[in-house]
């Protein structure tokens, strides 16, 4: 018999191994200073394009007057207790029925963190008879909730809609023998590479099958659609949505999330999601913070169409540089590169170090070897300065990885 830790310290798992050479600069790294286009890394000022703050709401002077209000009101432990116990307040509720009525549904439920909520979403929608089918590229809370599932789940190829219909007709077969339903999940917009999930046509398949639609929308909400209603709004396409779910870490700048449909949905999960019966409600300015957030949406139009603003003109003047930005519709902006890991480490190095640029990159085994993605997210609170720096960065970077300079950068290195 071996001790359980002998394992975890020689293996340190798929990322941790990495753990010496890259903490602190490839991951975990201190961004400080102010949220905002640019922060400091290392002690020095560099263009941000790794936060989810699409509407520039996190540093937005009412953002912060309303968070340290209700902070001195009610400090960071009230309401204490799980919601179900003794943690359910008016506020609460208030923020749940403006959430609803923003995404056009009858009914909406707050969840803490929209991973741990997720994941305990999909656990409640489903039984053993039930059958689940989704798509590959989901984000690791729907996976995580998949995994909880005792009956059978089919996954499609991302997006590929013959694919999504081939695992539905199996699905059906299934969940007939069973006696059970389908639930489909996708997401609104798959958060690495920018697409939005087809859920025009998912829905429109719900003509020739019986499936429920539970659609993750963490990056459409606030983005995409009529007054950042979402993808489902984009899409014209909300009323198919079943179940929607948007998390307040993004485009609201704040922490907690909610899910939305029908009221004996939505009541079913409020009664039956674990992660939320068992743990502490969301503390006060949390919540007071989301009104206000979420007003700041419904009456201020100029976020998104800044952040429209920069992410076309980011996403315009790169491809006129010649960069190959794949299939994205939304603001999420990969720019894909050839080349290997270790290249890329020497890339990004001196893209933050030379250039003060600093984003995202998405190696193997996340995307083939070989490829590269270096991911931006531009956000109301960007210019167009940022924009005109970053280009020319990126032109620079590509030279240099055309003409092999990084690969003996690496080659040094080892
Ligand atoms: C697609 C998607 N779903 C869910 C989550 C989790 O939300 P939260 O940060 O509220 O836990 C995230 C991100 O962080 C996400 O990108």
């Amino acid at each position: 018999m071996k001790d359980l830790f002998e394992r975890i310290i020689a293996d340190k798992g798929p990322l941790g191994k990495w753990a010496k050479q890259a903490e602190g600069y490839y991951v975990f790294p201190k961004l400080e200073g102010p949220i905002s286009n640019r922060m400091i890394f290392n002690g020095k000022k560099i263009i941000t394009w790794s936060i989810n703050d699409y509407l520039g709401l996190a540093n937005h002077p009412e953002v912060l007057k309303i968070d340290g209000e209700a902070a001195t009101e009610y400090g960071m432990a009230y309401p204490m207790g799980a919601r179900m116990m003794s943690g359910h307040t008016k506020y609460h509720e208030q923020l749940e029925q403006e959430c609803a009525a923003f995404v056009d549904k009858e009914a909406a439920y707050l969840v803490n963190f929209g991973y741990q909520g997720m994941v305990s979403a999909i656990d409640a929608l489903v039984t053993k008879n039930d059958v689940i089918v989704y798509d590959m590229d989901t984000h690791a809370c729907i996976i995580d909730g998949v995994r909880l599932h005792a009956g059978k789940r089919f996954v499609y190829r991302h997006n590929d809609m013959e694919s999504f219909e081939k695992n539905l007709k199996r699905a059906t077969k299934m969940a007939e023998a069973n006696n059970g339903g389908i639930l489909v999940i996708s997401e609104g917009v798959f958060g690495m590479r920018g697409e939005q999930g087809r859920l025009k046509e998912i829905i429109a398949l719900k003509e020739k099958y019986n499936f429920r639609l539970l659609v993750d929308d963490a990056h459409g909400f606030g983005t995409l659609g009529e007054g950042g209603r979402g993808t489902g709004f984009e899409q014209g396409v909300q009323d198919g949505i079943d179940v929607y779910f948007a998390t307040f870490a993004k485009a609201m700048a704040g922490i907690g999330a909610f899910f939305a449909g029908n009221k004996d949905v939505i009541q079913y999960l409020q009664y039956n999601m674990r992660s939320q019966m068992f743990a502490k409600s969301l503390p006060m300015p949390m919540v007071k913070g989301a009104l206000k957030r979420l007003d700041m949406i419904r009456t201020m139009p100029e976020l998104k169409e800044n952040l429209w603003k920069i992410t076309n003109a980011l996403q315009s003047g790169l491809r006129a540089a010649g960069f190959d930005l794949g299939t994205t519709h939304t603001c999420i902006t990969p720019v894909f590169l050839k080349g290997e890991v270790p290249e890329a480490m020497a890339l990004v190095h001196d893209l933050r170090e030379n250039h003060n640029v600093f984003c995202s990159i998405v190696v193997y085994p996340v995307i083939p070897k070989g490829l590269m993605i270096l991911r931006l997210i531009p956000t109301a609170s960007h210019t167009l300065e940022d924009v005109e720096e970053t280009i020319l960065a990126f032109s620079a970077i590509r030279t240099k990885l055309e003409n092999g300079d990084y690969k003996k950068i690496a080659a040094a290195m080892q």
